[in-house]
This record gives structure tokens, C-alpha cells and sequence, in this order.
């Protein structure tokens, strides 16, 4: 603990004596990175795995700029979508009550106490950022709301492609969103993303209810 003290003070120090001494932008995320990676006192595994950003978390983690090039956002969203795998049935859209069930799930993957917790499936966490059926008020508001989702877009097989590439990876349509790349990180099966897809676009699912 002292030690990681002592790095931020120096860091501390850099930033104190002027932007001339200040290192370069590359040598900078280094540093913290460094810094990052080494003051857990006792990292898991699955802590240690989640800091090593892939080409996409990079491009995305720019420092200094809020813009993406095109060549970055080109980049970004091929890599998305050389990522996707799709279900093996073929069938986008599964079956809305278990989509229904997951999307209310908001927990999986969690880091408690040094240790990825144990489950039997992860929830699909959409309630943690997005209004889901008509009148629930335990809902997130990070994305857009999806309440009739498939009663404005229907259920067409073109939009239960989207939704599912969308679920799979949100960066093929969106480089850098706010939406977790929930079937390119390994969050949730190609199964489960065709659960989500029928509870987003089915008209019996809630979410397309008055
Ligand atoms: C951490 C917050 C977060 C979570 C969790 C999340 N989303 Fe999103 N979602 C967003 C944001 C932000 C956007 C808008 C940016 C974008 O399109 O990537 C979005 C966009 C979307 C869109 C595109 C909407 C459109 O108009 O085309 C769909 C569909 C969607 N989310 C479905 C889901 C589903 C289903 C889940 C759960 C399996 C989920 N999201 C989980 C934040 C989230």
C-alpha cells in the first residue's frame, strides 16, 4: 500500500512541475497502467484478465482526444464484428420468457472479495441501463429506453439479425458505446442473446405490451 502512495505522489509531482517535465502521452498510460495492475493486494485472475484492454478497449481509451479517427472507427467496428458467433440453431430469436427472466438479472461476473463470484448462468444486466416493459421504475436510464421495441421496429428477420449483432457486440453499430459488448466479452451465450433478442422484438413479450 505504501508503495502505490509513494507512485501517485511522484505522478503527483510530474504534474506539479509543468507540462514541460511532463511524460509523454504514451509513457504516461504505461505508467498507469503499470501502477494499475500492480496495487490490487491481492488480484484474481479474473481481475488481471479484465485489465488487459484488447485493440478495441485502446482505440477506445484514447488519451488526450475525445474523437475517434475514421480509420479508428473503421477499425473498431470491423474488429466488432469479426467477433460475433452466432447461434448454431441458426434462429436469432429464442424464447422471450427466459429473454425476460435474464434481462431483469442484473448480476454476473461480479468481483467479491478477490473472487469472481460463482453462478449458474449470468443475468443479462439490461435492466442496470435501459427501461424494459411499460410501468417498471427499477429500470436504468445509461441507454435508451427499449419499452416497444419490437412494436416500432417489428420482428422482421432483418431486425432480429441487428438486435442480435447488437446484443453480441454494441461496438459493430456504435464504436466506444456505453453498451458492454455482452457476447463478444464472453457475458452471455449465443443462446441466451436469442432469449434477448424474443423478449426485445416477440409481440407476446411484455416489452411490446400496453
Ligand atoms: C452499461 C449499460 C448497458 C447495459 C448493461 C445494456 N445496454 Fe444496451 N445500450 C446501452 C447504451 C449506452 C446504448 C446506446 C449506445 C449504443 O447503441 O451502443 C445501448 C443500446 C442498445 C440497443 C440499440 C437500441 C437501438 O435503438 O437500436 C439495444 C437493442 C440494446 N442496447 C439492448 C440491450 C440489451 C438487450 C441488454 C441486456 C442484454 C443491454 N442492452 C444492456 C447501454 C447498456
Amino acid at each position: 500500500m505504501r508503495r502505490a502512495r509513494f507512485k501517485w505522489m511522484a505522478l503527483g509531482l510530474l504534474v506539479a512541475s509543468g507540462c514541460a517535465t511532463f511524460p509523454d502521452q504514451a509513457t504516461t498510460r504505461q505508467t498507469a497502467e503499470q501502477m494499475l495492475s500492480e496495487d490490487f493486494t491481492a488480484p484474481s485472475p479474473a481481475l488481471l484478465k479484465r485489465l488487459a484492454q484488447d485493440r478495441s478497449q485502446q482505440i477506445c481509451s484514447k488519451i488526450g482526444s475525445t474523437k475517434l479517427t475514421e480509420e479508428e472507427a473503421a477499425e473498431v467496428v470491423r474488429l466488432s464484428r469479426e467477433s460475433i458467433r452466432y447461434p448454431s440453431s441458426g434462429i436469432f430469436a429464442g424464447d422471450w420468457k427466459r429473454g425476460n427472466t435474464l434481462a431483469h438479472d442484473g448480476a454476473g461476473d461480479r468481483i467479491q472479495f478477490g473472487k469472481l463470484e460463482g453462478r449458474k448462468e449470468n443475468g443479462g444486466l439490461c435492466q442496470n441501463c435501459h427501461a424494459l416493459a411499460p410501468g417498471e421504475i427499477n429500470v436504468g436510464n445509461v441507454g435508451p429506453s427499449l419499452t416497444g421495441y419490437g412494436t416500432q421496429r417489428g420482428n422482421s428477420e432483418a431486425i432480429a439479425k441487428y438486435t442480435y449483432e447488437k446484443i453480441y457486440n454494441a461496438w459493430t453499430y456504435f464504436p466506444c458505446s456505453n453498451m458492454p459488448r455482452l457476447g463478444a466479452t464472453g457475458h452471455l451465450t449465443p443462446e441466451q442473446i436469442t432469449h434477448m433478442v424474443a423478449f426485445l422484438i416477440d409481440p407476446q413479450s411484455p416489452i411490446n405490451k400496453k
